[in-house]
């Protein structure tokens, strides 16, 4: 039965080319001082930045820089942001980049006016903003996270080793995203495909909870199945528009809050992921698709329903005189060749984990009660042995 729920996206999108244009709109509505955050430098390198800038500078706007934004964003970059908005009194902050820089960007808006340590109020006690909020704004440059429409932004905190994903309320969301999908035209081909598992990771940490008949599961199994139809064009031909920008817009739908209402979810794919981001600093989508098989593979028997209409519906195997469990265990293999034809990395070792640091993996490792199987110490030393 669909659950109760509130629903509102307060994002605005400005989609396809040259939609960065959407910015004479939204750049009026704020004060003249911008803080303009971005990564380790390939919108330089692209031209993106000297568009945006230009942009700017036409509007008005005093620019403050706050560069070097790293994947897998660092609480300490954070503290570091904070000074840097307050020292320009930033009215805006606009993230010109991928998730990280998004992500980077909520944190710092929430952060800048916070009395307490923002990592200890938010990342560890879990607890919302009572402060002045700065307004975000957003230009995607990588597809996968859905950061560019929700309130989503994962931090990690090396010391500690943990990585921690903080999901804030809809006024921590950007205010507006421009897409443009030729903006991420200049990916290399691994952030590109592990953006394209990030994105299916999403749709499955949905999919793969409840038993009831729910709309949502729907829109999830079109979801995926445009994703990887267009994953597919997307890696032989990169610059291949129709593609990359079905695969822009599925990423924001899998993950802007939409596919998650009225139903339960999972996201513990992601809790293993993130324990291994925060032991090695490995690309996120890559951590995800190094424990997802093994995951599945345990938690099939718990779920098994779920995995055969997953099979059926996403896969199109073929379920005529085969067992329930046959037919589910089709839909993984034929998950397992289509991660391998996109060129994903399909274990831990690959992504510099090795056995000696299991113990710590399973500390770092959060445990979720929205799947099919809530997950002993055990469980997940064994699903990361597997991942081996
Ligand atoms: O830093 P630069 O030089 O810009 O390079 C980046 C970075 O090295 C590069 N890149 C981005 N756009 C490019 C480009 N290179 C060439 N051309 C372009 N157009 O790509 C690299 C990766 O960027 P990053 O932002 O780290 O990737 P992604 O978008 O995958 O973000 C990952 C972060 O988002 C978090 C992850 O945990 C991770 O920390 N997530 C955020 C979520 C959310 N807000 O809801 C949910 C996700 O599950 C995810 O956890
Ligand atoms: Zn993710």
């Amino acid at each position: 039965m669909l659950g109760n729920f509130s629903y509102c996206n307060p994002t605005k999108l400005y989609f396809g080319k040259d939609a960065i244009q959407g910015l004479n709109e939204e750049l009026p509505k704020y004060g003249k001082n911008v803080l303009l955050v971005y990564g380790g430098g390939s919108i330089k390198k692209n031209g993106i930045y000297d568009r945006v800038v230009e942009i700017l500078k036409a509007n008005g706007k005093i620019i403050a820089e706050d560069a070097g934004v790293m994947p897998n964003p660092t609480i300490e970059k954070v503290y570091e942001g904070c000074e840097r908005a307050k020292k320009c009194n930033a009215d805006l902050i606009l993230a010109v980049g991928g998730g990280s820089v998004c992500d980077y960007a909520k944190a710092v808006s929430v952060s800048v006016y916070c009395k307490e340590d923002p990592w200890e109020k938010y990342y560890i006690r879990f607890e919302e903003p009572d402060n002045k909020i700065i307004p975000v704004g957003c230009v995607l440059t990588m597809v996968g996270t859905g950061s560019e429409m929700n309130g989503g932004s994962v931090i990690t905190n090396f010391s500690q080793k943990l990585k921690i994903g903080k999901v804030f309320g809809e006024e921590v969301f950007p205010k507006f995203s421009v897409l443009d999908p030729e903006y991420t035209f200049t990916l290399p081909k691994y952030q590109m495909v592990s953006g394209f598992f990030d994105i299916m990771s999403h749709l499955l940490e949905q999919y793969f909870s409840g038993t009831d008949d729910n709309t949502s599961d729907y829109i999830i199994e079109g979801l995926l199945r445009s994703l990887i139809h267009s994953a597919q064009i997307a890696v032989n031909n990169p610059l291949d528009y129709e593609a990359r920008s079905n695969i822009m817009w599925t990423a924001t739908w899998a993950l802007n809050t939409l596919v998650a209402k009225g139903k339960d979810t999972d996201w513990e794919v992601h809790m293993l992921g993130q324990a291994v981001s925060a032991h090695t600093d490995a690309t996120h989508g890559m951590t995800l698709a190094a424990v997802s098989l093994p995951y599945y593979r345990f938690i099939l028997p718990y779920g098994l329903s779920k995995f055969k209409r997953y099979a059926l519906n996403v896969w199109d195997v073929d379920g005529t005189g085969k067992t329930d469990e046959e037919i589910a265990e089709e839909g993984l293999k034929a998950m397992k060749a289509w991660m391998r034809k996109i060129g994903l990395v399909m274990n831990l070792r690959d992504l510099g984990v090795k056995e000696e640091m299991i113990d710590g993996l399973v500390k770092s490792t959060l445990v979720m009660t929205g799947g099919y199987k809530v997950l002993t110490a055990e469980d997940i030393r064994n699903i990361f042995k597997a991942s081996l």
